[in-house]
């Protein structure tokens, strides 16, 4: 299967795509432009979000002086939760409307971006938190206007929140991940400095660099958006479009960057090039999924890390149990990626020799096990969890987290094949071991 008849047109069906994405500054010392490029914005009393680990970081006081620098007020706010809630939401909320910021900047990885995104959402437009969470959780509801200026600085090489209009937040009532999508959360820019990577610990590498891994697989291999129903409005067309041409581009380049690159990140916090390499291939993915949206591992993710019990990832705190995100989407991706290749073998075989597989005389019928072998090859590489199984799930466990997955809709719907929750349950048993 080709990529040309995998968007052929068809009629009454959607045949353009958006192409969206923050203005983006990459390179080592670029966090030194982060207060010339808040004032152009026109800010002149900054929010800063970051968490505390970060406080104590030079990164952070390189940051804060550019910003002064530039003749910018700063109120910092470091009270970020990793993975964070909607009470520890509530808090950066509360820190917003007090300080009355007239921008933000955030310096941290995906939870402290995207608890700036909420703190200005609910500072610039005040409503109850759950009226902008996606539907069926929440109300749905549109975000009515422009948000603040925010420039995202990320610190970790993985979530591309600073690049995406997603914001993800436990909502513990209901023991599930659930956010908010919506093109204003996207930050106006991004500073992306590869040289905070060095002072990541490996099991942080590892992790975040599995959901880069998987950003760009889903989103490669999402349905195509050729495959859905026009948008009621052409400035309705979802962020998560689906599968084109511009997010195939960023998608191949981050698979073959992280086949090259990761193992070595992981390994050599010394390793400057490898781990500049993998934040490139984290910015290339988080602008492919921004365009494209990723499907079925993030949607039973939301469920592992949801529900966690005792779990918990060295180079993370350990005063809860956390399943790290990448870890709690890249256990459900071999099985998802080896069931759905029959859909476009051509692609799934593709991302599979980009990750550094060799695929020579596979067929099409092949495409589903390299494709999972070769990710569960790199998760294995990185020492990953094997599976649910390794982040304490067992069988029992399969119907509450079929439950957590079930209503991800904004995500299942986006995968190539209609995700029932007998799907889910069929492969969340097959997620119980990766290898
Ligand atoms: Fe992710």
């Amino acid at each position: 299967m080709t990529c040309s008849h995998l968007y052929a047109l068809e009629a009454g069906l959607e045949a353009a795509f958006t192409v969206d994405a923050s203005r983006v500054t990459f390179g080592r010392g670029a966090l030194a432009e982060v207060g010339d490029r808040v004032r152009a914005l026109g800010a002149r009393r900054v929010a800063l979000i970051t968490d505390r680990r970060l406080r104590a970081l030079p990164w952070f006081a390189e940051v804060d002086a550019a910003l002064r620098a530039a003749g910018v007020d700063v109120a910092v706010f470091d009270d970020v939760a990793i993975e964070p809630t909607d009470a520890s939401l509530e808090r950066a909320v509360r820190f917003a409307r007090d300080a009355r910021p007239d921008g933000y900047v955030s310096l941290g990885g995906g939870s402290v971006i995207d608890t700036a995104k909420i703190a200005n959402l609910l500072a610039s437009h005040p409503a109850p938190l759950l009226d902008y969470v996606n539907a069926p959780i929440g109300g749905g509801r549109a975000v009515p206007g422009p948000l603040a200026p925010h420039v995202a600085c990320p610190t970790t090489s993985g979530t591309g929140s600073e690049v995406t209009g997603i914001a993800i937040f436990d909502l513990l009532a209901m023991h599930a991940k659930t956010g908010v999508a919506s093109p204003r959360l996207r930050p106006h820019e991004a500073v992306v400095d590869p040289r905070v990577t060095a002072t990541l610990p490996a099991g942080v590498v590892a992790a975040s660099g599995l959901d880069v891994l998987c950003h760009a697989l889903e989103s490669y291999t999402a349905r195509p958006f050729t495959r859905r129903p026009p948008p009621v409005a052409p400035t309705a067309r979802p962020m998560s479009q689906g599968a084109n041409p511009w997010s195939d581009l960023g998608c191949r380049e981050a698979l073959r960057l992280l086949g090259a690159y990761l193992v070595r990140a992981v390994r050599d916090a010394a390793d400057d090039e490898a781990r500049e390499q993998v934040m490139w291939a984290a910015t290339l993915a988080g602008i492919a999924f921004g365009n494209a949206g990723v499907h079925a591992p993030h949607a039973m993710a939301y469920a592992v890390a949801g529900r966690v019990r005792d779990y918990r990832a060295a180079g993370y705190p350990d005063d809860a149990p956390l399943v790290p995100h990448g870890f709690a989407v890249a256990v459900n991706a071999p099985a998802v990626f080896g069931r759905f290749a029959s859909t476009s073998p051509g692609r799934h075989l593709e991302a599979a020799a980009l990750l550094g597989a060799d695929i020579a005389g596979a067929g099409p019928d092949d495409a589903g096990p390299r494709v999972a072998a070769a990710v569960a090859d790199l998760m294995a590489a990185v020492a990953a969890p094997n599976g649910l199984g390794g982040v304490g799930y067992g069988t029992a466990d399969i119907p509450a987290l079929v439950a957590g997955a079930a209503p991800q809709r904004r995500l299942l719907d986006n995968a190539p094949v209609e995700v029932t929750a007998p799907i889910l349950d069929a492969l969340f048993h097959a997620a119980l071991t990766c290898w």
